[in-house]
């Protein structure tokens, strides 16, 4: 990068108040609904289905199979137009159809409290015609069915979701790709829409619970959800009231905000007249305390959780009758639950060598599928000296942030909309490259940055994953009661995120304001930089995208977000700043070199004690962080044949090539495609956005199964299906890279280098890399911050590329096609042709 004189600061910072952020804010609807596009009605869940039509269940045709087309989120709503008496009906959701074939769908989503219904299975009894709806949110799915558990008939004039996600289609963004290759046009979409349906608007995810001043909180279908305020309590009983509703009800003492926990479920005597007919008595025995360790008291792919024991109560738990529990934590690992005066069990943990966690962390209350429950009159005190250490009765709305179920209060970007539904810093990096390629969503960029600066530490970090529904601002430290978060590279690739969110928006007005936590951030950074390797050294367990010591990984992330950071410092005509991230960056990058080049392999090491394994995310941050000389650019990508594996590059060289449950990951793959482009290696580059997204296409029946319009989280690397079976997310942004690389590498269309090209003020048109892959034509769209679309379309006939750029006036560019620079400014409009060589 090149060092900008300082009167060329002051310029860009003046000119960088005047522009403004393009904000394309499309208000939500109440109107706006999504249909299903086809409905099959038969004795089973079917992937053929016809136009859809009002359809009616009974004993013979008793389950309808909804086709939504694509990925679809919101408020489920049935319109009952006839029924025969109250009947039962059990309603799945899904992203892949084979969801459907199972008890549970493709959940439950237990992890964390979802900000929605925790389960993909919801059991109603439709008692009248009319608007049948839920009061819990679905938050991303393909498929839905719905049998007909009882005798009768019911008839439905329609069925859908009242949106939570704009409804916009990738057809209608503000920003575009197209070229004459029809898969790579399908491709672009996949992360277009799946960034459309993880980007949520402020306050369209309701509360989960509700507050009643006389009977407390209200609690169905939910994962308990837990109190901020006792993140860092050990050891402690803990006293509530719980009023059965429906089924059972569920609590967690010893809890983390997300991940596992001691959990208890209490069943209820399931009388007759309550009891759904699917209910499942295995799972949920009436007059019992299931106590389970993990997530929930079923496995779910990876998300492994333990039913440790089942204990009898004594006696009937009624429903709709009020009863004080008492959970108690002792120091000596024994755990007791009372109902009243009875008490139903108190186990050692020896016993369970399983439930490996400690006594300490948060509690929290919910209730299991199709359950409900009232809680009230919460009391927490020592175990051991009695002294208390919470206390609230539950009937003030105030809970609702207290204990994580507000609405949320920002506008921000999840990891996915079916799971974790989080606000996972790391893997915001593609999608705030992929919002200005296409939904132009400055504002969701904005706000999940922000959203994540709300939760930062006193010493800089911010929170990896913050859930949408508390209220972070004055509770930052209750989530990192050790002080840190994990995953401490998150940090990095958040620090990236921010600078590729200023380069597309010149959002400075804003960078300006949120400046002192960035930096706060930064400089946790540079203290990582290890003094006497040069490299960083981060702390905590592992590294997401490499070794925690001395990675190359790590290390050459750092040195791109040291760099974005100076381009933003310059941006604002902070000189002092960009100076110093600068020269942070170039002694590290000075150190990778030194220390971590093997040029023996012709590669970046995985690490300082490890220099003979590569992987795909040293790789790639080595060379698109300009760590890497042309060199060594060249012959690390050579090097990648060691991790070719199916349809892409496996992480990393330690990974057996020969074990089937190998995944290949979309994310680090797609930060391969950024360093193949630079690299020249651009038809390696266009095999690699083919293979492996192909996959996510719809063509034959198998992949008509799994493909639901958007990027996954992971692929298998022999069948090429989802790599974490049903439990994958479908609609992950983070494997949409191909989206921005399409519009920059493929159309070619780009901000220029450094502080000068934010928000499009100077832009480059290099298709060059695009004519390499075998596009004949292509164009693409993207709106500047100077008023305006800026678009490319391009076409090759006869050795000659002809060239029609539309641009905003006070913006200017240059085209470049080998080494043919052509400059372009003052107009609105440019058209042109240049020979290019065969
Ligand atoms: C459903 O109808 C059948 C046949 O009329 C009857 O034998 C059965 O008891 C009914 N089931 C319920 C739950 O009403
Ligand atoms: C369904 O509603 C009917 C009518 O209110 C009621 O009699 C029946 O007990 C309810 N069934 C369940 C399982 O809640
Ligand atoms: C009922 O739950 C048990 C225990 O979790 C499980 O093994 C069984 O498959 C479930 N049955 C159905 C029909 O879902
Ligand atoms: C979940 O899977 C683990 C092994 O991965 C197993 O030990 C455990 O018993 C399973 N839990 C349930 C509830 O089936
Ligand atoms: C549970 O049993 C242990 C060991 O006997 C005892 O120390 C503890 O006080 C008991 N807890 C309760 C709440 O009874
Ligand atoms: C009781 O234990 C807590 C720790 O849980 C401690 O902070 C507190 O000082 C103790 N109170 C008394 C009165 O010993
Ligand atoms: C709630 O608890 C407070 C004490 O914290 C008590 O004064 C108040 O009466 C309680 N309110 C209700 C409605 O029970
Ligand atoms: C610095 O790096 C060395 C070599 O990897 C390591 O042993 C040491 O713990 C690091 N120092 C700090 C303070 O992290
Ligand atoms: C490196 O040295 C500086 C000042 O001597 C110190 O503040 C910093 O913590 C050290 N870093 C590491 C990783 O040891
Ligand atoms: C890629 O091509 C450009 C332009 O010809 C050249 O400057 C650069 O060194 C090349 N990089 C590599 C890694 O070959
Ligand atoms: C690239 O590296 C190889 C091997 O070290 C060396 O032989 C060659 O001269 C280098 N090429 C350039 C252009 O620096």
């Amino acid at each position: 990068m090149i060092v900008k004189r300082l009167a060329r600061f002051t310029i860009i910072a003046l000119e960088g108040a005047l522009a403004s952020p393009a904000v394309h804010s499309r208000t939500l609807k109440s109107a706006d609904v999504f249909l299903p596009v086809g409905v099959g009605v038969g004795s089973a869940p079917q992937i053929q289905t016809g136009r859809f039509v009002p359809f009616t269940l009974d004993q013979i045709f008793s389950v309808a199979t909804l086709d939504y087309g694509v990925e679809r989120a919101g408020y489920p709503f049935f319109d009952v137009s006839s029924l025969s008496g109250p009947v039962q009906i059990e309603v799945k959701y899904s992203e892949p159809f084979d969801g459907l074939n199972h008890p549970f769908g493709d959940g439950p989503y237990c992890y964390s409290n979802q900000m929605g219904n925790s389960f993909r299975v919801e059991t109603f009894n439709v008692t009248s015609k009319g608007r049948l709806a839920s009061s819990l949110l679905q938050g991303g799915q393909k498929w839905q069915s719905m049998r007909l558990l009882t005798n009768g008939t019911i008839s439905f004039s329609n069925v859908g979701y009242e949106a939570t996600i704009d409804t916009i289609e990738p057809e209608g963004l503000p920003g575009q790709f197209s070229s004459d290759d029809e898969t790579l046009n399908e491709i672009w979409k996949l992360g277009a829409r799946a960034a459309t349906a993880a980007c949520v608007d402020k306050s369209t995810q309701k509360a989960i619970w509700e507050v009643d001043p006389v009977k407390g909180v209200f609690a169905r279908s939910l994962r308990p959800s837990l109190s901020v305020k006792a993140t860092s309590f050990a050891n402690y009983t803990l006293e509530f009231d719980t009023k059965i509703e429906r089924g059972g009800s569920w609590w967690s003492v010893a809890a983390p905000i997300s991940g596992s926990a001691y959990t208890m479920l209490l069943t209820g005597e399931l009388p007759e007249n309550r009891r759904f007919a699917n209910t499942n008595t295995t799972l949920t025995p009436p007059n019992t305390i299931s106590l389970g360790y993990g997530v929930d008291f079923v496995n779910q792919t990876t998300l492994a959780s333990w039913t440790l024991d089942v204990f009898k109560v004594p006696f009937p738990v009624r429903e709709n009758t009020w009863y004080r529990i008492s959970v108690s934590l002792s120091p000596s690992r024994y755990l007791s639950v009372s109902i009243g005066s009875t008490q139903v069990f108190n186990v050692s943990m020896t016993t369970y060598p399983l439930a490996t966690g400690a006594f300490s962390g948060s509690f929290g209350f919910g209730a299991y599928q199709d359950q409900a429950a009232y809680f009230m009159n919460a009391h927490v005190y020592d175990t051991i000296n009695g002294s208390t250490l919470y206390l609230n009765n539950l009937t003030n709305q105030d809970v609702l942030a207290e204990y994580g179920t507000q609405a949320n209060i920002e506008s921000v970007c999840l990891d996915g909309p079916k799971r974790d539904r989080l606000v996972w810093l790391g893997d915001f990096l593609h999608t705030a490259r992929i919002i200005p390629v296409s939904t132009s969503r400055t504002d969701q960029a904005r706000g999940t940055l922000q959203f994540l600066l709300d939760s930062q530490l006193p010493d800089g970090q911010l929170n990896i994953s913050p859930n949408l529904g508390y209220e972070l601002k004055s509770t930052a430290t209750a989530f990192a009661p050790s002080g840190s978060f994990g995953l401490p590279d998150y940090q990095i690739l958040g620090l990236i995120s921010f600078h590729d969110h200023v380069r597309s928006s010149n959002d400075l007005d804003w960078a300006q304001s949120a400046w002192p936590q960035w930096q706060k951030q930064i400089d946790w950074l540079l203290r990582r930089i290890n003094n006497s390797t040069g490299l960083v050294t981060l702390t905590g367990r592992f590294a997401f995208i490499g070794a925690i010591d001395g990675g190359s990984a790590v290390s050459c992330a750092a040195v791109q977000g040291l760099n974005g950071a100076a381009d933003v410092a310059t941006g604002l005509g902070d000189t002092q700043s960009a100076t110093r991230y600068r020269t942070a960056a170039a002694s590290l990058a000075d150190a990778i070199n030194a220390r971590l080049w093997n040029d023996k392999s012709g590669a970046y090491g995985f690490s300082l004690a490890d220099l003979e394994d590569i992987s795909v995310m040293g790789t790639a941050f080595c060379i698109t962080s300009g760590v890497a000389s042309s060199n060594r650019t060249a012959r690390s990508l050579a090097a990648l044949s060691r991790l070719r594996l199916g349809p892409g590059y496996k992480d990393y060289t330690q990974l057996s090539s020969t074990d089937p449950t190998v995944n290949i990951s979309p994310n680090t793959n797609g930060f391969l495609l950024s360093a193949l482009f630079l690299g020249n290696a651009s038809a390696r580059a266009g095999e690699l956005i083919k293979s492996l997204w192909s996959p996510m296409l719809p063509g034959t029946q198998a992949r008509n199964k799994t493909a639901v319009g958007t990027s996954w989280e992971y692929v298998n690397s022999v069948t090429l299906q989802p790599g974490l079976s049903l439990f994958t997310s479908l609609s992950h942004p983070w494997g949409g890279a191909p989206t921005y690389i399409l519009t920059e590498w493929v159309a070619g269309l780009r901000p220029a280098i450094g502080s000068k090209g934010f928000g499009y003020r100077r832009w480059i048109v290099a298709p060059e890399t695009g004519v390499q892959i075998g596009l004949k034509s292509a164009s693409a769209k993207v709106v500047t911050a100077y008023g305006g679309d800026l678009s490319v379309e391009w076409k090759v006939q006869s050795g000659k590329m002809h060239v029609n750029i539309r641009a905003p006036t006070g913006t200017d560019g240059c085209f470049v096609y080998g080494d043919k620079v052509v400059r372009l400014s003052s107009k609105s409009v440019y058209e042109f042709s240049v020979d290019i060589p065969v």
